[in-house]
């Protein structure tokens, strides 16, 4: 592991549409700097989740307002678990309706300024690796290292139909390319890269070559001068 010696608040920023490798790298990249991990999509999963079990319509602003207000959400990030209102939702946020819901209350901008307020209480007292799809376009457009983390839709696929075990690639096809429409087009903090974000190819690339790619980035912008061991 590196240590760097520096102040808490550094933010490194992974942007990127789903099935582009983001959780995977981003988790060991922190690991490997000693950072917090934060899955920032999970908090909208789970905004999503409680929606949905107060069968509440995503269309009702007012209340998704309040709801994402209320909700507790911790990222316990030693155990990779996610904790909504005291209710571990590690397993239940990651279902396909939960990935649909979530892109959905996340085009909500009232549901957006309150994750992205959590977002930014959660790096002040900590050196962090977010991901998620606003992190250095909105949430952090000061962010010390930006990466904007990408594959092709095919690749995408694949990685996804893979991990969730599912044979019917053409239905995953159709989901990720319907939640990638809504994320890249909605009308608050859309799925972009930032101008000075570093736009990476994962098609072709190992989990190891991309982690090794971002290391020699990180290490580039970080030492600046200040000594690291
Ligand atoms: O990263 P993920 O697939 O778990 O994210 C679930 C949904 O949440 C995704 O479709 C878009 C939304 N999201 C977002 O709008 N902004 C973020 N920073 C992270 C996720």
């Amino acid at each position: 592991m590196l240590a760097y010696g520096f102040d808490m608040g550094i933010v490194i920023a992974i942007d990127g549409p789903a099935g582009a490798g983001k959780s995977t790298i981003a988790r060991r990249l922190a690991e490997q700097l000693g950072f917090t991990y934060i899955d920032t999509g999970a908090m909208y999963r789970a905004v999503a989740l409680w929606a949905l079990r107060q069968k509440l319509e995503p269309t009702d602003m007012h209340r998704m307002e309040q709801l994402a207000q209320a909700a507790s959400i911790e990222l316990a990030t030693e155990t990779n678990r996610i904790i909504l209102n005291g209710e571990d939702v590690s397993e239940a946020i990651r279902q396909p309706e939960i990935s649909e819901a979530a892109s959905r209350v996340a085009a909500i901008p009232a549901v957006r300024r309150s994750m992205v307020a959590k977002q930014r209480e959660i790096a002040e007292n900590a050196n962090v690796v977010m991901e998620g799809r606003d992190i250095g376009s909105v949430v952090f457009p000061d962010a010390r290292v930006k990466i904007f983390l990408d594959a092709d839709p095919g690749e995408r696929v694949r990685r996804r139909a893979g991990q969730a075990g599912e044979p019917d690639t053409a239905a995953v096809h159709r989901q990720l390319a319907e939640r990638d429409h809504r994320d890249r087009t909605r009308a608050e903090a859309p799925l972009a890269q930032a101008p000075d974000a570093i736009y990476v190819d994962s098609t072709n690339l190992s989990i190891d070559d991309v982690l090794e790619a971002l290391l020699k980035l990180v290490r580039a912008r970080m030492t600046n001068g200040k000594v690291y061991h």
